[in-house]
């Protein structure tokens, strides 16, 4: 991804901190120091070559923004996870604090539209979200560097259904610009976003207005009279549905970006242990997503995407290929990822995750993230400050270069 323009400017006490030699900046400058010390400050451990500066600050990176993906989480399982699983018991926990899940009883059932055990996936993704944060965390400081924790940057409203802990999060679910480009991403045979490629929504009312993913309060959990679900409770779960995919396709694509730039072979085992299972979430929510039924509340339309039209034209090909027709990029079956360009046309198509470009890639998840709504804050309309730590975190991730 491109570096985006000013509205992340660098911080200035990183640049600092990088031009005074606390940390060498850049890969050559890194490399060369090693050379002469081959132990760097990290020691070397299990992974044959030094762990680098460059591979704590990935490291670092991806345990905050896993912070965040737990964050968003919680809220998901807290409202509309599973309340029993069968035999085995829900052991939703995190630092020491039991989870309490499915208070949204309405909201379940509307989840449930999508996929029956739904709210057992939301419980299991979150387990795996905080289980991704604090084994990063732990991981890293067995290095000798600092853990990660944003935590004083949870202060934003949750939901104020009945039993959600008032406590602060990291997160706003309530106003989201939900890009599902990712749909017609993982469906192109000839587009590529490492390459230029460019993407239809599926949903093109969930990124063009802010809508909520989770119930408000409880008078959006009120039932029809005759017991039915409104269509307005049946959007935000509709709406979680698609959330869901966004966020997990972002990880699957930032752990194997991220990994090019690894030195340690460790470090290495751990990006490429954790990120399929961000692809596995992906693939489930996926499917999940295809279920959504098609219904209109306001200004939010979830179209039939079987019906052969692409729902942003209502044209039978596709605008940007008209020799594509519209049902390759839109039918929901389509879940396993087509085959498409990579690296360089003249090699064929070939059916991989996408993007996978390291240039920027941490920045580039960091602005998706901001992009989808999820740090602003309902007070001031701003986003929190969680967004310029993370941005920093982002660069210095990005700054690391793979070398022996
Ligand atoms: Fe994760
Ligand atoms: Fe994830």
């Amino acid at each position: 991804m491109k570096k985006e323009g000013n509205a992340f400017t660098r911080s200035s006490n990183r640049r600092a901190f990088f031009k005074n030699g606390a940390v060498a900046a850049g890969a050559a400058t890194l490399g060369a120091g090693l050379l002469t010390n081959p132990v760097s400050a990290f020691g070397q451990d299990d992974g044959g070559s030094p762990i680098t500066r460059g591979d704590i600050a990935i490291l670092r990176f991806l345990s905050a923004l896993e912070q965040v993906e737990a964050d968003l989480w919680i809220q998901y399982a807290e409202l509309g996870g599973a309340t029993n699983q069968g035999l085995s018991p829900i052991d939703l926990v995190q630092n020491g604090r039991k989870i309490n899940t499915g208070l949204a009883a309405n909201y379940v059932t509307a989840l449930q539209v999508l996929d029956g055990d739904m709210p057992q996936y939301i419980v299991d993704n979150t387990d795996d979200e905080i289980s991704h944060h604090a084994f990063l965390n732990n991981y890293v400081m067995s290095k000798g560097a600092k853990p990660v924790d944003l935590s004083h940057f949870a202060i934003l409203p949750p939901s104020q259904v009945t039993g959600v802990p008032q406590t602060g999060r990291l997160t706003n679910l309530k106003q989201l610009k939900v890009d599902t480009s990712w749909w017609t991403r993982y469906r192109s045979p000839n587009q590529n976003p490492d390459l230029g490629g460019t993407f239809e929504n599926a949903i093109p009312d969930l990124v063009s207005h802010p809508h909520t993913a989770i119930p408000l309060n409880n008078d959006d959990l009120v039932l029809n009279p005759d017991g039915t679900i409104p269509n307005h409770l049946q959007a935000i779960a509709n709406t979680a549905g698609f959330h869901f995919g966004f966020i997990e396709q972002g990880g699957s694509s930032l752990y194997p970006s991220l990994a090019q730039k690894v030195t340690n072979l460790q470090v290495l085992r751990v990006l490429l242990s954790i990120g399929p299972t961000e692809t596995m979430h992906f693939q489930v929510w996926h499917d999940k997503a295809a279920n959504a039924p098609n219904i209109t509340d306001g200004n939010l339309s979830f179209p039939n995407l079987n019906d052969g039209q692409d729902p942003n034209t209502g044209l039978t090909t596709v605008g940007s290929n008209p020799a594509i027709p519209a049902a390759d990029l839109f039918q929901t079956n389509l879940i396993m990822p087509e085959p498409t360009i990579f690296l360089n046309s003249k090699f064929g198509p070939v059916s991989i995750i996408r993007p996978t470009d390291p240039n920027n890639a941490a920045q580039g998840a960091v602005k998706s993230f901001v992009d989808d709504g999820l740090f602003i804050d309902p007070a001031s309309g701003q986003n929190t400050g969680i967004v310029a730590v993370l941005m920093q975190l982002a660069e210095e991730a990005d700054e690391a270069r793979r070398g022996f």
